[in-house]
């Protein structure tokens, strides 16, 4: 198919310094929790980037040296000659695609603790080491002179082995306060000599660092600074209409491109709260400042967005990190005149997540992200069907739909069957709840692409019992039936929900299937995700007066990993809503509950009208059972294999649910069912 006219303008090269990348799509950097350890896994996931058409790809954060160290997080690095031949293992990947590869050099300043290399942080004033996890119980220190001019040395070092491990774009990273960002800031510079005080002497170390990298590699590398324009804290640090824009006119000519975003958790911010183009407040008007090329981000998966951007002049490059991780091959579907095919990003920051818990990066949408070396999972392609065999999927929510369609792909003959009148199955509700309405991605891309299969045939409005399915006699069964809210679970004591009565207690199952009320409702989370937030959130929005009690010491406190914690915890402030933390529920009657404190056992009785327990769910596996009680007529039925995938096998996350049916098209005809070991990763051979 051939790329509509009115996209021509992503595909223009463009010239950045001594280098020209062949369109307008840019991965920025972002962590894949990968780093130094896992070389081949990191060269895998850039790389499937680079061939699904972006024009660079970028590393994540890349530490110049052991005093920027951010274990346990998994960062890469340009330590000494040594790391080269690591990083080039991504950088030769991502040529071999015709791709430019960037490296964003990092210094962590006060906002790393280097807990595994010991050293000592270095910072302009010596201010409390503060990471994202809020501790303060390690201070950097000043830096005097001499080691100002260390780092400097670290940045050329760093960015000489860069331009020998192949790379194109080297950076330096002035944002999220780190490195120069620090000097940059009020809120971190207090220093009285010319790195302090004016914006002009604060600003300093940074001119000197892009002069440097410069002067070391500029001849044949292009030297990019990442910069974020504004610390969202008012008047109090950084903000874009004033400083932020100083220092584009101050050093806006010096780098060959600047990489504009915003600060903080705004920016990978969580579509719960922000729509896509959300950035364009904090990088508009920075075109009229410098000459240089822009990228900038905003979780663009519309190409027409990614066209108004450029033809309005607020950025040359679209920047890119989750869409490109939902989606690698986005600039090659728009290429191809297949921009409805693209595997929207939905903003759940799952992948976020697991730079926070410092696993290799994975995705909701996309369940082959880094996976394709490890695996061998490519995100477009699957092997196709050994055999002739056809397959019957019982339910249609995230796991029975990605089962059902890989499995079309492969081109087995696929029967869809669900209960209900639409395919979707938890995503229908889901995506009715406050901020979650563009998770509903995760339903219409795998509908629109059974759509294309003719060999995948869909049954709405279709209970299957046991009789059915033995009388269809499909020769390979696999149930996706989902789990259910349960309100009696034992909570993190492991003590069962003592609950007297049933009477006036519900389930998230209840209120997303309708259930509607007035008066007093307590909302128990101990699931600690988006559910009791967003329930607490709609029914205080519908009129009722809402407790919101957990026996974390925040709301929805896991969230925090996929950058909605805070908000949830605001918005249900702002509506009203009691929050009570730290609090278990150790009885409810039917009438009151007794909420029970976590560090002092003290008592205390609630009168509600309702109980809305948000914790465990159970798989649903009635249809399962009653099979296997009929387990010797499946053979004779012709039914030689049956499974369990998604929330029916173990209830989780849809990000859960969509790999255990991506993992089930791809590997149920193996020889091999039980658990395989993947490939390993083998660093310390370098
Ligand atoms: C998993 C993940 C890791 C990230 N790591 C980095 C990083 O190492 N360096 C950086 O400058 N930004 C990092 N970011 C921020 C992104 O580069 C980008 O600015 C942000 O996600 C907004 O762009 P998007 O809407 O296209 O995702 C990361 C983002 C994600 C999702
Ligand atoms: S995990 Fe969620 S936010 Fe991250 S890229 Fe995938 S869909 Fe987007």
């Amino acid at each position: 198919m051939r790329r509509n006219p009115r996209y021509d303008v992503l595909f223009e090269p463009v010239r950045i310094g001594p280098v020209t990348t062949r369109n307008r799509f840019y991965q920025v950097p972002h962590a894949s929790s990968t780093g130094h350890e896992l070389p081949n896994i990191r060269a895998g996931l850039r790389s499937i980037r680079a061939e699904g058409g972006w024009g660079v790809v970028c590393t994540g954060y890349c530490s110049i040296h052991p005093s920027s160290d951010d274990a346990p997080h998994r960062y890469s690095r340009l330590w000494d000659d040594e790391d080269i031949r690591n990083l080039s293992v991504m950088t030769d990947a991502v040529h071999k695609h015709g791709a430019l590869a960037g490296v964003e050099l990092y210094y962590g300043s006060s906002n790393v603790r280097n807990i595994y290399t010991r050293e000592i942080s270095l910072s302009p004033s010596g201010v409390p080491i503060n990471t994202t996890r809020g501790d303060l119980l390690l201070h950097s220190r000043a830096m005097d002179k001499s080691e100002i001019r260390a780092l400097r040395g670290w940045q050329i070092d760093a960015a000489k082995r860069a331009k020998n491990a192949g790379f194109d774009i080297i950076y330096i990273y002035c944002g999220m306060r780190f490195g120069p960002y620090q000097f940059l800031s009020q809120h971190t510079n207090h220093r009285s000599d010319e790195y302090g005080g004016s914006i002009e002497n604060r600003v300093r170390l940074l001119r000197e660092m892009i002069e440097d990298t410069k002067n070391a590699v500029g001849d044949s590398c292009a030297v990019a600074v990442r910069f974020s324009t504004d610390e969202l804290m008012g008047p109090l640090g950084m903000q874009w209409e004033d400083e932020g824009m100083a220092v584009l006119e101050l050093v806006g000519e010096l780098p060959d491109l600047w990489d504009l975003k915003t600060f903080g958790f705004e920016d990978s911010s969580n579509s719960r709260y922000s729509e896509e183009g959300y950035q364009e407040p904090y990088v508009v008007h920075a075109k009229k400042i410098t000459s240089k090329p822009i990228v900038g981000v905003g979780r663009f998966t519309s190409p027409d967005s990614m066209v108004s951007q450029i033809s309005r002049g607020v950025l040359d490059l679209i920047g890119a990190a989750r869409p490109s991780i939902a989606d690698p091959f986005l600039p090659n579907k728009v290429d191809t005149g297949r921009e409805d095919e693209i595997r929207e990003c939905i903003g759940c920051n799952i992948c976020y997540s697991c730079f926070h818990e410092a696993v290799p990066i994975r995705c909701t949408q996309n369940p082959t992200m880094g996976e394709e070396w490890r695996r061998g999972w490519h995100p477009e392609h699957i092997d196709q069907k050994i055999s002739n065999d056809s397959v019957l999927v019982v339910g249609a929510g995230p796991a029975g739909m990605e089962a059902a369609r890989a499995l079309g792909q492969r081109g087995y003959s696929v029967i869809l069957a669900e209960m209900g009148k639409e395919l979707g199955g938890r995503l229908l509700t889901e995506a009715r709840l406050p901020g979650l309405s563009s998770w509903i991605r995760v339903r219409d891309w795998r509908l629109d692409q059974i759509n294309r299969l003719p060999n995948v045939e869909i049954y709405l409005d279709s209970r299957l019992d046991e009789n059915h399915i033995l009388e269809f006699g499909f020769p390979r069964v696999v149930l996706a039936t989902g789990a259910s809210w349960s309100a009696g679970l034992a909570d993190q004591r492991d003590v069962s929900l003592p609950i007297e009565s049933a009477v006036n207690i519900l389930t998230p199952d209840d209120i997303l299937g309708g259930f509607q009320s007035s008066g007093t409702i307590l909302v128990y989370d101990y699931d600690h995700y988006y559910m009791a937030s967003c329930l607490a959130e709609q029914l205080a929005m519908d009129g009722l007066s809402v407790i919101y009690v957990t026996p974390a010491d925040r709301v929805s406190s896991w969230s925090v990993f996929t950058h909605d914690q805070w908000y949830a915890q605001k918005k249900l402030l702002e509506l009203g809503c009691q929050v009570l933390t730290g609090h278990y529920i150790s009885a409810f009657d039917g009438d009151a509950a007794t909420t029970e404190c976590k560090y002092t056992a003290h008592v205390d009785a609630i009168s509600v009208d309702h109980l809305l327990v948000v914790g465990a769910r159970t798989p649903n596996l009635g249809l399962y059972e009653q099979l296997l009680t009929r387990s010797g007529e499946l053979k004779d039925a012709g039914v030689d294999s049956l499974a369990r995938i998604g929330d029916c096998d173990v209830p989780g996350a849809v990000v859960h649910a969509v790999y255990s049916g991506h993992r089930f098209a791809r590997e149920f005809d193996e020889e091999l069912h039980s658990y395989q070991i993947p490939a390993v990763e083998r660093a310390q051979l370098f």
